[in-house]
């Protein structure tokens, strides 16, 4: 089935910590790389150098950080990540697979954070210059599974308290609702190998239709 994609395909993987994406997304890859594609998988924040820098202070960092500082840290990795990285690869024709993106920011920034929402899908378009994700998936869970899945190690956006995570959950829910056609969700409550057969059809669907045109 292999072919060279002309633009290449940004895929981004999107939902609650705790909601499988990450899982997903590896089985993606490998599917997709025995079907003979080009692929390549990155993450948000933190897939390169300047990015790890960032992910560490987003993560870990232990003293007080406002939630402005966090907006722009998320969309500073961001911008960096699109011009250095993901751009490229899809002028080369390859898949890109993105564990988290654009809808990150306005799920936990805006709903979570209850920053502007309308502000920063505008932010999020100077960070992201133009581009947008041919597909995203939306893992969909409820969210005390996905606490109960994240265990007791948590990180600094983890550690945030339930009511937040229900108000991102609820933010990428509406945010579904505003673009059908580019975000699709898949419910993550079922079995790993479930939610794999429902990401490989949405995938399928759209590299026929691509394939198609
Ligand atoms: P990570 O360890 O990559 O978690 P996951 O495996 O769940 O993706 O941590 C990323 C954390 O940062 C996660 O809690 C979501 C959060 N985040 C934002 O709040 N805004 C953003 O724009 C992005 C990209 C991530």
């Amino acid at each position: 089935m292999y072919f060279k994609m002309q633009k290449g395909l940004f895929i981004t993987f999107e939902g609650a910590d705790g909601s499988g994406k990450t899982t997903q997304l590896n089985k993606v890859k490998d599917f997709l790389t025995q079907e003979g594609f080009d692929v390549v998988i990155t993450r948000e924040p933190g897939s390169l150098d300047i990015g790890q820098k960032i992910r560490n202070i987003l993560l870990h960092h232990e003293g007080f950080v406002s939630d402005r500082c966090e907006m722009f840290l998320f969309l500073a990795d961001r911008s960096q990540h699109v011009d250095a990285f993901i751009k490229p690869e899809l002028d080369q024709g390859k898949i890109v697979l993105c564990d988290r993106h654009t809808d990150s920011t306005v799920a936990y920034q805006g709903y979570g954070r209850c920053q502007d929402v309308e502000l920063l899908k505008k932010l999020n378009a100077i960070a992201v210059n133009g581009l947008a994700p041919d597909l995203t998936l939306l893992y969909d869970v409820s969210t005390e599974t996905a606490q109960q899945r994240v265990g007791s190690e948590k990180d600094r956006m983890e550690s945030i308290g339930l009511d937040f995570h229900s108000k991102v959950r609820k933010g990428y829910l509406e945010l579904q609702k505003e673009n059908p056609d580019r975000i699709k969700i898949v419910d993550a409550n079922n079995s790993i190998d479930k939610v794999f057969e429902d990401t490989k059809e949405i995938v399928v669907k759209l590299i026929q239709e691509r394939r198609g045109k």
